[in-house]
């Protein structure tokens, strides 16, 4: 099943909680939150307070992007802001194996995410432990870059070793992702697409998250 994650790194954060409530009522099936610490990433966000701030707005399901050098340091910190699923880096200082423990350990979602020039072999150990894997289709830091397409082998390497295990794995994408690049990614085998500025720069977020998940399902090879 395709599901639509708007990032609200392209919202209006003056207006955070009613661009949230927006994506809900426009059908979004989550909402992204990118938290970034000026040291895994050159920028710096957001982090748990304001994730707190708004967790009492939507009933939707928060999806929680960490691009920190130590996500297992601040996992529980996350929690208790109310994230449904985290997603740290394989790149970051965090042990891999540890860091899905301790979000799982809190009842929580846990993804495992890789920067564009990390092979898709990083992850493939933790398919069966992980609960989605999150291919980077931009460089992570910025938003409203453009799609990265040569990732896109990855992610279909991933869908069929997954296959293969018989798992039935959720495959998050994430950078650039419109109409276009929403059918490419859904035929590579993503079914979470993430969409900052194309849901949020439009005065239609409603009619460009169903164009997202009618282009991707019907290109969808899963
Ligand atoms: C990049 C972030 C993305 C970003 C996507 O570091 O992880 O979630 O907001 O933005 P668009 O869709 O505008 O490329
Ligand atoms: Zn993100």
């Amino acid at each position: 099943m395709i599901k639509i994650s708007p990032s609200v790194l392209a919202s209006d954060f003056s207006r955070l909680g009613e661009e949230s409530v927006k994506m809900e009522k426009s059908g979004a099936d989550m909402l992204h939150l990118d938290v970034m610490d000026g040291r895994f990433v050159p920028n710096i966000s957001f982090g748990a307070p304001v994730i707190s701030s708004i967790r009492g707005l939507t009933s939707l399901l928060f999806d929680v992007h960490l691009m920190i050098s130590d996500p297992l340091k601040y996992v529980e910190d996350f929690v208790k802001a109310g994230a449904d699923l985290i997603t740290f880096h394989a790149e970051s200082d965090s042990d891999i194996g540890e860091t899905i423990d301790e979000i799982h350990s809190f009842g929580r979602k846990a993804g495992v995410a890789i920067k564009p020039a990390t092979t898709a072999s990083e992850v493939l150990p933790y398919l069966d432990k992980a609960d989605m894997i999150l291919v980077m289709t931009v460089e992570p830091g910025f938003g409203g870059q453009s799609f990265m397409r040569d990732t896109m082998p990855k992610v279909a390497e991933i869908r069929q070793e997954a296959k293969k295990r018989g798992i039935e794995l959720d495959i998050q994408v994430d950078g650039g992702i419109n109409a276009d690049t929403a059918k490419e990614a859904a035929a590579a085998g993503a079914n979470v697409l993430v969409a900052g500025s194309a849901v949020f720069r439009s005065p239609d977020p409603a009619g460009v998250i169903s164009l997202l998940k009618s282009n991707a399902e019907v290109n969808f090879v899963g």
